[in-house]
């Protein structure tokens, strides 16, 4: 059993990963305050005797300490932060607090805690436009947005501190996650759970340009997994690989596969394209299964399907 320190406990992944973690066998301290976490995502373990929850801003610099001080973790796994590209270049400033720094006040909590690995909720947006698909983790990176950006330097910050002080780091370049609990009430939502609630509440559904840009999805239950073995897996060394499935689908064929599984027909709405949105993303797990032994098991149509179910 492990002593696990979730930061944005009470987000879309930050709540598959906790619950895993406690199925597991594993003792775990959540944090969250509820910027875009929700106390519903909470209630399947809020009570249960392994997790203990604290209200808390990872930013704000002495909070996390504070809140954790006597839970000395093994391990801690970070996913607060600011999930969306376009918010971060309408708040650039922001993003910089909650993706960058926000990373080093955790890197400097799990050094004085004794933490032993630190987990990070890194993304495919470091990779911006490169056109070497499927993207390996020694492509270029050429972020398209400041939130691209921030995961990069995160990314450099922990693997420097990990080289320093001995510290195993993973970066998990999370690509496009999807399934319940993404919460789709905000123009910045992901888009599954933007597509989900217009095809269930007879919405039309708006994809933002010609709706062929690519992206490569993948079900939070097996995020979750990659999220656990990154950070109780023995003998793992510091470093990066992408959570991907190593398939994609355009938007407009994302939105017919939806309108399939929802039982309807869809004519959406096409607007202009996002400023910042990469036009192809495609990862290659060959990585996370070398260093992880970590496989997506999820399909996109099964994934849809459990969505759809709910
Ligand atoms: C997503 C994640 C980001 C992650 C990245 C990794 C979210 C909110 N963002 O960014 O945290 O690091 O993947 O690759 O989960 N779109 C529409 N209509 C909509 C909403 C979106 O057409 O109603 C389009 C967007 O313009 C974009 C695509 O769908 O082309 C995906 O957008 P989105 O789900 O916001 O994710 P990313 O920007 O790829």
């Amino acid at each position: 059993m492990s002593r696990i320190l979730v930061t944005g406990a009470a987000g879309f992944i930050g709540s598959h990963t906790v619950e895993l973690l406690l199925q597991e066998g594993h003792e775990v301290l959540g944090v969250d305050n509820f910027r875009t976490g929700r106390e519903a995502n909470l209630q399947t373990f809020l009570t249960h005797p392994r997790f203990r929850f604290l209200r808390g801003d990872v930013a704000e610099p002495g909070e996390l300490a504070s809140l954790s001080t006597g839970f000395r973790p093994d391990a801690i796994i970070h996913l607060a932060a600011m999930v969306s590209v376009p918010e971060s270049i309408a708040h650039p400033a922001e993003n910089h607090r909650l993706n960058f720094l926000a990373t080093t006040l955790v890197a400097d909590v799990a050094l004085a805690a004794g933490a032993r690995r630190i987990v990070f909720a890194s993304s495919a947006a470091v990779y911006g436009t490169n056109d070497a698909l499927p993207l390996s983790e020694d492509a270029t990176c050429q972020p398209l947005s400041p939130y691209g950006e921030a995961k990069l330097q995160s990314e450099h910050h922990l693997l420097h501190a990990a080289r320093e002080h001995g510290l195993t780091v993973r970066c998990q370049r999370y690509f496009n996650v999807f399934g319940p609990r993404q919460d789709p009430s905000s123009a910045y939502s992901g888009v599954i759970s933007r597509f989900h609630d217009a095809l269930t509440l007879g919405r039309t559904p708006t994809i933002h340009g010609d709706g062929e840009q690519t992206r490569d999805f993948i079900y939070v239950g097996d995020v979750a997994r990659a999220n656990l073995l990154a950070a109780t897996m023995p003998r793992v060394q510091s470093g990066t690989a992408n959570i991907c499935t190593g398939h994609s689908v355009s938007l407009n064929q994302l939105l017919t596969a939806m309108a399939q599984a929802a039982g309807k027909t869809c004519q959406p709405l096409y607007g202009p394209a996002r400023a910042g949105d990469i036009r192809q993303s495609l990862g290659s797990p060959a990585r996370a299964k070398l260093e992880l032994s970590f496989q997506p098991a999820t399909s996109l149509d099964a994934g849809l399907a459990t969505l759809f179910a709910r």
